[in-house]
């Protein structure tokens, strides 16, 4: 694992943006594995930014988002679809057909989660998994409690994870299930990426990098990937241990 702590959250959005922007300029026809969250807006205006300055082209590279919520249409203005859209259609050139994530709204959600691991293959896997964490140690939707060796499936949100996510669905109507990426989905991308910045973070990044290995800590499973890079900013690094090893914070590049 390399751990990378970055000064502020800005400067650790910068960091992953010039992964993703350096793996696509070396292989056009990447497929990036993409999350949302807040965590993840000011990557993905990182990347944008980078576009805009004709610095980067996602013309040719295809997405597959983690996670979507069961019963959302894509544009219901909750739904993950619309996150995405939004942050990246209007702004890049990545072609609206090349962005995937599970429909919401299929009438069977267990076969559209089968499905969506099917079109991953088919795409040739995942070159590069970007991940949040969520307060309560879990990547994608995969809550405490899930197995190593998990697939895309219907999930149920945990209650710490719907209150954590309400501001999305101001009707209070937060839904109660979701269509993720399994662990051992994600573990099979060729490499993985998880940023995490902010202090509600800080007990989590702990659990996931000093804890034990388990579904305690859904997270604590990406250790066992052999080519995992942990990005933080000093808030969400606040609770590691000094052995963690992380190189000094560096400045935004
Ligand atoms: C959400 C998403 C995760 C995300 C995490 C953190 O529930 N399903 O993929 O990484 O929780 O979100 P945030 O960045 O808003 O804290």
């Amino acid at each position: 694992m390399r751990l990378m702590v970055l000064r502020d959250a800005e400067a650790a959005a910068v960091v992953v943006a010039d992964r993703l922007a350096d793996l696509v300029r070396a292989q056009p026809r990447a497929v990036l594995g993409l999350a949302t969250g807040a965590t993840m807006e000011p990557v993905h205006a990182a990347l944008t930014r980078r576009v805009q300055a004709g610095a980067l082209s996602l013309a040719g590279v295809t997405t597959f988002n983690l996670d979507e919520y069961v019963g959302l249409s894509p544009d219901h203005p909750g739904a993950y679809h619309q996150t995405m859209w939004r942050a990246l259609i209007p702004g890049t050139d990545l072609r609206p057909e090349a962005m995937h994530l599970p429909r919401g709204d299929a009438p069977d959600p267990m076969a559209e989660a089968r499905a969506y691991e099917t079109r991953i293959r088919a795409a040739g896997g995942i070159d590069l998994q970007l991940l949040g964490l969520g307060r309560n140690g879990h990547v994608g939707f995969n809550e405490p409690g899930t197995r190593p060796d998990s697939r895309c499936r219907v999930t149920l949100l945990a209650e710490t994870t719907r209150a954590a996510n309400a501001r999305h669905f101001p009707g209070g109507a937060v839904p109660r299930r979701a269509i993720t990426l399994g662990i051992g989905t994600i573990l099979e991308a060729r490499a993985c990426l998880l940023l995490a910045t902010g202090p509600a973070k800080a007990a989590a990044v702990a659990a996931m990098i000093e804890g034990p290995v388990g579904p305690a800590c859904p997270a604590s499973y990406l250790r066992r990937h052999p080519r995992l890079t942990v990005v933080l900013d000093r808030e969400a690094a606040a609770g590691l241990s000094a052995a963690a090893g992380a190189a000094p914070p560096r400045g935004p590049q």
